[in-house]
């Protein structure tokens, strides 16, 4: 690989990674699901299935790709051999994530811009109009533009401004809506556990899919990079601190949502529409709301922009693969997500594309990620749990032989049992 495709610190590893799990999957789906699954109890289960799966599961990644330390494809050649293949499963789910996550991130660029004017439009008003299609063409720019200058240049000056934002706008926005009447109902609604409900196989996968999506494992993120790695040290405290991290950001939002929730007597189990359709209307409606409101936006928006670009950045390295430099790379990658782009951003636009009866973009969303991720995190951990020769000594050695040996036993024989929930 070229000389500047890696990281110049493990700070800002930390922080790349932190970036690519901190996103809409914190603040618009974690409380939406936790809301649908009764709040307290989900977390609990949400912080099993994440201790349990998804930081062995994070560990397989990121090891192998700080071993394999080469673009995508070649890497997992490198690792597996003639079972290289596997590695097409996360690279088609990362095809299919990319258009998706970026139409709906222009969404929100499109509701920062009008929450700025006073004038944000209901969700249901604002397909009517070009506005959001717009939004998400010039999300893609953004996110193509920080991909373009690469790694050093890019992603590591993107992350070092936002990280750090993302967690002082949160707090000034949780510390100004504490004050409202809900606060309490919302603490009480996070915190109460009902423990017969944890043996819920529904409640289990929905926390494990989550935990999945947020920190972005299992769909060939954290192997990408993870091979920008110079040195494999402390790796075990990197993945402990971006789980935390990103669980306080998950934490933090619920906290802010359900207490407007509340205080507005709205139903915490709203679904999808939760942030999109209410926030918007209960937020402007507090002291400094018309500030609150488009902080939370711009908030939003940094948070998923740092993920769109470490989804791109798969692609781009897998494109690379093939021995073509990062510029000519992103053009492969920018026609080829091209139709699912375009089919996503029509499917909430005056046109209305549908596929199956159902907006382009929601059977993206439910059909191929909500379906496939498990799944596909599944094989590709099993397959560099089975089939990379060295996986049991590079677990041993990043991590102490300790944590090598649960995490290798783990990601070899426990993980399939993910499989066996996902069929009952
Ligand atoms: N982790 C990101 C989030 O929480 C979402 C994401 C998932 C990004 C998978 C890339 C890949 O928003």
């Amino acid at each position: 690989m070229n000389s500047d495709e890696h990281w110049s610190s493990r700070l800002m590893f930390i922080l790349a990674a932190t970036g690519s799990a901190i996103g809409l999957g914190n603040v618009w789906r974690f409380p939406y699901v936790a809301g649908l699954y009764g709040g307290g109890t989900f977390i609990i289960a949400y912080i099993g299935m994440l201790i349990l799966f998804v930081i062995p599961g994070m560990a397989m990644e990121i090891s192998a790709g700080a071993e394999a330390k080469d673009h995508f494809f070649k890497g997992f050649k490198k690792l597996l051999g003639k079972f290289w293949f596997v590695s097409f499963l996360p690279f088609f789910m990362c095809l299919i994530i990319f258009p998706y996550y970026i139409t709906i991130n222009g969404w929100v660029l499109f509701y920062f811009v009008s929450s700025i004017s006073g004038s944000a439009p209901v969700f249901t008003e604002a397909v009517n109009g070009w506005g959001l299609a717009l939004g998400s063409i010039l999300a893609l720019v953004i996110v193509s533009i920080v991909s373009a200058m690469g790694i050093q240049r890019g992603i590591e000056k993107l992350n070092l401004c936002v990280a750090p934002m993302l967690f002082i706008a949160m707090i000034f926005l949780v510390v100004n809506v504490m004050g409202s009447s809900g606060a309490s109902k919302s603490i009480e609604f996070l915190t109460k556990v009902d423990l017969g409900a944890l043996a819920n196989p529904q409640l289990l996968i929905a926390a494990f899919t989550q935990a999945l999506f947020s920190l972005s494992v299992g769909v060939g993120i954290m192997f990408t990079y993870g091979s920008y790695l110079t040195k494999k040290s402390k790796l075990l405290n990197s993945i402990t601190e971006v789980a935390v991290l990103d669980t306080a950001f998950s934490l933090l939002s619920s906290l802010l949502i359900f207490t407007l929730v509340f205080t507005f007597a709205m139903s915490p189990a709203t679904g999808p529409a939760l942030i999109f359709e209410t926030l918007p209307n209960t937020l402007g409606l507090i002291p400094f709301g018309n500030i609150l409101l488009p902080l939370f936006f711009l908030l939003l928006f940094c948070a998923a922009t740092t993920s769109a670009v470490s989804v791109i950045e798969v692609l781009v390295s897998g494109v690379m693969s093939l021995g073509l430099k990062r510029g000519k790379a992103l053009s492969v990658v920018l026609a080829g997500i091209s139709v699912f782009f375009i089919a996503a951003v029509l499917s909430y636009s005056p046109v209305g594309l549908k596929i199956f009866g159902m907006p382009v973009i929601n059977f993206f969303d439910e059909i191929i990620v909500g379906h496939g991720a498990p799944i596909v995190m599944t094989t590709m951990v099993l397959a560099l749990a089975w089939k990379w020769k060295n996986a049991g000594r590079a677990f041993s050695s990043t991590f102490s032989p300790f944590f090598g040996k649960i995490f290798y036993s783990i990601t070899k024989y426990i993980l399939p049992l993910t499989i066996l929930l996902q069929m009952l």
